[in-house]
């Protein structure tokens, strides 16, 4: 038998109100309590007036914490009314499953206690990216990474599709406590990815709309130039393709070996 108590966790999308799902906002307004980590106060506002009992867990971030030990509270915290016998619902803006540490793990710890819990998709950066920006991931391929994941593995970059680096402005941060861009960590992102392109290979530092009034920003500039763009804690950078890929001679031969 399942124990008392239950998660769903959602997401806003990144246009806050307009992104977020019929779903979602059905969870977030029946719930017992809703924890939410949402980037300002006109987001808690506005999950305010769905449900009324509302906990921030915004502040957990920054101080002496590093990032992991900042999610380690934040699943405990979610977990707690969980643990109390409450229908919790968690908000992440964005996709609650995407780029996000706390989430996923809630779900889990979650299940493994023998509670009901599961995560529901919204409209992440990315998605808005696509829109935005006219990128179809289908038509060439697309790569996805956190920025400093990429810069400190040794990763194999296909320049024939699309690459997308996310949280650019901790890009290279091996505290995990810096929350603020450095134009030398931007330097280096550049640097390792001139392994890959030419230094006049256009990019777009890209920040989608947050409010309904405002407009998506995108700088483009050539890759040289990138420690130099304004970056924000919601920037992301887009890569488009330098070449088209290559037909495989061998693996066009295998269709036709096997299919005739
Ligand atoms: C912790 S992740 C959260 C992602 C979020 N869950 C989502 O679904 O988009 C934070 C990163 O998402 C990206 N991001 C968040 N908001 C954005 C926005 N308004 N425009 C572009 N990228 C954004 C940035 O790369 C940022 O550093």
């Amino acid at each position: 038998m399942m124990a008392e108590g239950s998660l769903i966790v959602v997401g806003t999308g990144i246009r806050l109100a307009q992104q977020c799902t019929p779903e979602a906002r059905d969870a977030i307004e029946s719930a017992d309590v809703v924890f939410a980590v949402v980037p300002d106060a006109v987001a808690e506002h506005w999950l305010g007036t769905l449900n009324s009992n509302l906990v921030s867990l915004q502040s957990l971030y920054g101080g002496e914490r590093t990032r992991a030990e900042t999610y380690e509270e934040m699943t405990e915290a979610i977990l707690s009314g969980v643990r109390d016998a409450k229908r919790v619902c968690a908000v992440f803006y964005g996709h609650p499953g995407v780029f996000v540490t706390p989430s996923h793990e809630a779900v889990r710890r979650a299940r493994t206690e023998g509670f009901d819990a599961h995560l529901l998709p919204g409209i992440s950066a990315e998605d808005c990216l696509y829109a935005d920006l006219g990128v179809d991931p289908g038509r060439l391929g697309c790569q996805s990474y956190e920025a400093t994941d990429f810069i400190v593995n040794e990763r194999k970059i296909d320049t024939t599709a699309t690459l997308i680096i996310w949280q650019i402005a901790v890009a290279g941060d091996l505290t995990f406590r810096v929350l603020e861009p450095d134009a030398r960590r931007l330097g280096v992102l550049a640097e390792v990815l001139l392994e890959d392109y030419p230094p006049d290979h256009n990019v777009i530092v890209y920040e989608a709309a947050t409010l309904p009034v405002t407009a998506a920003k995108m700088q483009t500039l050539p890759l040289r130039d990138l420690y130099d763009a304004e970056v924000s804690q919601v920037s992301t950078l887009y890569v488009p393709p330098l070449t088209r890929p290559k037909p495989s001679q061998a693996r066009l031969a295998l269709l036709k070996e096997r299919l005739g």
